[in-house]
């Protein structure tokens, strides 16, 4: 059975990502959410254990980590600090699979456009974990809405990022997340732009 620790659990894909969990695998989750009383009507009590932290806070997160096979951080903010706190408490605890969400065009790999100092934090928080040594896969994905849909294709760092117009669904993101954290060694230390399909 494997231990995924969803860090930022109320947020979107993360919300959905959780379904999606507990629909198709036998995954055990750990929540870690700033606010537990946002979280309502999560069932499966024996495999959903919710711990109320914040990303910022090292001793909590350690205590999180402890014992998980794989941590997908669904993150906002100040990534690049959140980053640090995630890769050392991961190194404290052993841990070594790391999913974090992204986006699109950090490096500057959306032909024709540059999105400047806006995704300086996903940059700087993409480069922290790409020189971690740890097991990371970084999930790039193009604009988002919450559509009822599975449409999905990736490109890998260094191609350039497809059919960047085209919203993919937040859906699409956490089947990919969940097929990452629960395949071994898939997407081993890459880096995925996720687009609509
Ligand atoms: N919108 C788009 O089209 C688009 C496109 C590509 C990428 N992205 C990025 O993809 C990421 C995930 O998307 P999403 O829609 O799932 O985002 P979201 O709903 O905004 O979720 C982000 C979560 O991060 C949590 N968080 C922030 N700082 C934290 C901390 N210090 N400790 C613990 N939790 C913390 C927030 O918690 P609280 O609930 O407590 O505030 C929130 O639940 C975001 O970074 C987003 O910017 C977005």
């Amino acid at each position: 059975m494997t231990k995924v620790l969803i860090l930022g659990a109320h947020g979107q894909i993360a919300r959905v990502a959780t379904n999606m969990f507990l629909a198709e695998s036998d995954a055990e989750l750990t929540l870690y959410l700033r606010n537990v009383r946002r979280l309502n009507g999560i069932g499966h009590p024996g495999r959903v254990r919710v711990i109320e932290g914040d990303v910022m806070d090292a001793e909590s997160l350690r205590t999180a980590m402890d014992g998980q096979d794989v941590v997908y951080a669904n993150l906002s903010g100040d990534l690049e600090g959140q980053a640090r706190h995630i890769v050392a408490a991961m190194k404290a605890t052993g841990v070594r699979r790391l999913i974090f969400i992204s986006s699109m065009g950090i490096y500057d790999e959306v032909p024709g456009q540059r999105y400047d100092s806006i995704l300086d934090p996903y940059r700087n928080a993409a480069n922290v974990i790409e020189n971690s040594g740890l097991d990371y896969t970084i999930v790039r994905p193009a604009w988002l809405n919450n559509k009822d849909e599975i449409a999905y294709g990736t490109t890998q760092k260094g191609e350039p990022f497809a059919n960047p117009d085209a919203v993919v669904s937040r859906k699409s993101v956490a089947d990919l997340v969940v097929k990452l954290a629960l395949t071994p060694h898939a997407e081993m230390r890459s880096s995925l732009g996720v687009h609509k399909n």
